[in-house]
């Protein structure tokens, strides 16, 4: 038995989350084991109850636990919040409590999706790449900062620092994912301006010298930005800080055409990881039957892969959700002419039943 913290969040996270609960149950069933979910607060639905936005239940319950689902944190109505209490600091929150410092982006476009991606078929096509993404250090988490008053200005500051045991580790993880893929592993920094970012090259090529068969290349966060775009089919795993991969994780998410379909799996060394869609909660369009479940559906199975090291069940989960893309069901973000339009649930049970084939 499992047990499995949920904190299924604001906005749509409740209605992602669930769908992917009927999907890991039902992969439980057939692989048969069985999982149990506890629902705790966070985020601003945490902060109307208790007044703050991760509450030490959360936190506790999160960290005697075998793995934490994650839906999405965030509303504009909390956008007036002051900064320590809003719903995004409970997710910085969490990530730091379980030391989750190395994230992992797969952007994967499905063939079946070759035509939602806002880029030409032939760019986007196969494209399959792991964004590495340092998760709990950077300008996230540096100090000094804030807002002050210097001569006479407000001045607002933020330091962006890592240290060799921060970079060194995540290498590590990096080199290692490398290492089961296609042994391609980019390093993205800002070396010709930041001293971090040397810093942060100089330990990944120390790491490298344990991983002799892992090609390593470096490339400068603008330029990765481009080439992402230009000609995404070169990047394999990228390894990269925390506000680098925010940004890139993002632009990557629309090789494949929608933020809805992208997961992620946060891991630390040990203990406790966390799974969730890297989109947001999508406020404005919660609670209506709308958003693309398939984010949080793959995260579920990142879960069983990583946290429990259940390869054929993650396969089975992923195969399901491209059968039933193949056979032309769509949520409203990647529609196109000529498809099936259905609504979260019934991409959920249309998964499930995919599943139970
Ligand atoms: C993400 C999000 C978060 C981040 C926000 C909501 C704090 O954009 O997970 O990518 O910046 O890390
Ligand atoms: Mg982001």
């Amino acid at each position: 038995m499992y047990n499995i913290t949920v904190v299924a969040g604001d906005g749509s996270g409740p209605e992602v989350i669930k769908e992917a609960e009927k999907v890991l149950n039902k992969t439980a069933e057939i692989f048969d084991f069985k999982l149990k979910f506890d629902d705790y607060l966070i985020g601003g639905i945490a902060y109307e109850k208790y007044g703050k936005p991760l509450p030490d239940d959360t936190v506790k319950a999160a960290k005697n636990s075998d793995a934490v689902m994650l839906g999405a944190v965030g509303d504009w109505k909390y956008d007036t919040l002051p900064p320590e209490v809003r719903p995004e600091k409970a997710l910085l929150g969490i990530r730091k409590e379980l030391n989750l410092f190395a994230n992992l982006r797969p952007a994967i476009v499905f063939e079946e999706l070759v035509s939602s991606s806002p880029l030409k078929p032939e760019i986007v096509s196969g494209v399959d790449i792991m964004i590495i993404r340092e998760l709990t250090g950077d300008v996230y988490f540096g100090k000094p900062k804030g807002v002050e008053t210097v001569n006479g200005k407000k001045t607002g500051f933020n330091n962006m620092i890592y240290n060799e045991d921060e970079v060194r580790r995540i290498a590590k993880i990096a080199f290692e994912t490398a290492m089961v893929r296609d042994k391609k592993l980019c390093s993205v920094d800002k070396a010709n301006v930041l001293d971090v970012s040397r810093l942060w090259r100089e330990v990944v090529i120390e790491t490298s010298k344990s991983y002799p068969e892992v090609e390593l290349t470096h490339m400068y966060v603008d330029n990765a930005a481009m080439q992402l775009i230009r000609a995404p089919k070169q990047f394999s795993t990228i390894v990269t800080g925390n506000i680098f991969g925010d940004i890139l994780s993002d632009e990557a998410s629309m090789l494949s055409g929608s933020l809805g379909l992208l997961p992620s799996a946060s891991l630390s060394d040990k203990g406790v990881s966390l799974y969730e869609p890297i989109h947001g909660s999508a406020p404005d369009i919660a609670g209506l039957d709308i958003v693309n479940p398939i984010a949080t559906i793959l995260s579920g199975a990142m879960m069983l892969k990583y946290s429990f090291k259940m390869d054929e069940a993650y396969k089975k989960i992923e195969k399901a959700v491209k059968d039933v893309l193949k056979e032309g069901y769509r949520t409203k973000d990647i529609m196109s002419e000529g498809k099936v339009l259905v609504g979260t649930k019934e991409m959920g049970n249309l998964i499930v039943n995919k599943l139970g084939e």
